[in-house]
């Protein structure tokens, strides 16, 4: 507590006839940057629907239901705000309201009038009838500064902005098959160009993978997207790009890092900041970072190639950062994996 957390207080709940509207007070308030539910009437059912939702979709949210409103409000330490049609409005109060956490209480059709009492801020959404969904929603898309677009919640399933239809991808234990990778990749804005180079490139870090028993799934499935970001960029900013790009997308952070750090046997803090970039050092770390990183350099367009070939072309563009940390990655992944990378047959 004291973090600044939103708290979402449901008040007269009829299991039997609000499964429907709670169950959508519940979601609007977990999509739109609360952290947390509580229901005064039990109900086990609606506990499973809402947990269920966070299972599958992510993030960190928690309901508790057939709690003592009364106590819980006398107990909360931050500010208590109960939306109601008859309140003051919104915009006259949103400014005076202290940060911290907050404790936003919902009614059903009928509140008990203590409410108003108790609570520090009673906040209309418009005084016209309307519902408290909508409410809660507007409320808190305002309190957040609409901060609540910008949340991360990786989950097992991932729905992808589309123009037409639906695209629908399920991240098993954080891994995508290829068919997913290719939508992703296509859904993002790919060339057929760079999604070939993709496949070549996967091939060999999977072989790279093996041979270095490394986490063969991740490293299929960060090779798959290493290139993401070139559907903005073709610049050495695609890796920071293709991170940001897949963060957004809701992707788990061992795949966005790979991604990130990708790009010329990866990126110092300088570097970054060199091309317009927050100062970030991308240097690949992990393993599977090390093992995509130097793949893709021994991959050209969607040919295998020496790695000489690439070197003499970084030295050339007087690169003399990169060309030792590409040097340096090639001598280490060829001690690790008990065999030259470069010696592996697509
Ligand atoms: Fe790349």
């Amino acid at each position: 507590m004291g973090k600044g957390e939103i708290t979402v207080l449901r008040l007269g709940h009829r299991p039997q006839r609000d499964k429907r509207i709670t169950t959508h007070v519940a979601l609007v308030a977990r999509a739109f940057g609360a952290n947390s539910i509580q229901i005064s009437e039990k109900d086990a059912e609606l506990e499973k629907t809402i947990r269920d939702v966070v299972d599958r979709f992510g993030g960190d949210f928690s309901i508790e239901t057939g709690v003592s409103w009364k106590k819980v409000i006398r107990q909360w330490e931050g500010p208590v705000i109960h939306l109601t049609m008859y309140g003051e409005r919104l915009e006259d109060v949103l400014g005076n309201i202290e940060k911290g956490d907050v404790l936003v209480v919902v009614g059903a059709e009928k509140v008990p009038g203590e409410i108003f009492k108790l609570a520090d801020y009673n906040v209309s959404v418009g005084n016209q009838p309307h519902s408290e969904v909508a409410a809660l929603a507007l409320f808190l898309d305002r309190f957040t500064e609409a901060k609540w677009a910008g949340q991360r919640f990786e989950g097992k399933r991932i729905i992808l902005p589309s123009r037409k239809g639906k695209t629908v991808i399920d991240i098993d234990e954080g891994y995508l098959d290829r068919e997913d990778c290719l939508k992703v990749l296509r859904e993002a804005g790919c060339e057929q160009d760079v999604i070939k180079h993709s496949e070549v490139v996967t091939k060999l870090a999977v072989k790279m993978a093996e041979a270095c028993e490394a986490d063969q799934d991740l490293v299929r499935t960060a090779s798959m997207l290493h290139d993401i970001g070139r559907s903005v960029t073709h610049g050495p900013e695609h890796g920071y790009q293709g991170g940001r790009i897949l963060r957004k997308m809701g992707f788990p952070e061992s795949i966005a890092s790979i991604v990130e750090r990708h790009v010329g046997g990866g990126l110092g803090a300088q570097e970054l900041k060199g091309l317009g970039l927050p100062a970030k050092d991308l240097v690949p770390v992990t393993l599977e970072e090390k093992i995509v990183c130097l793949a893709d350099k021994l991959v050209d367009d969607n040919q295998k190639v020496r790695l000489e070939i690439e070197i003499q072309k970084l030295m050339e563009k007087g690169l003399e950062k990169a060309t030792q940390r590409v040097k340096e990655l090639h001598r280490e992944l060829t001690k690790i994996c008990c065999i030259d990378p470069e010696e592996l047959d697509l």
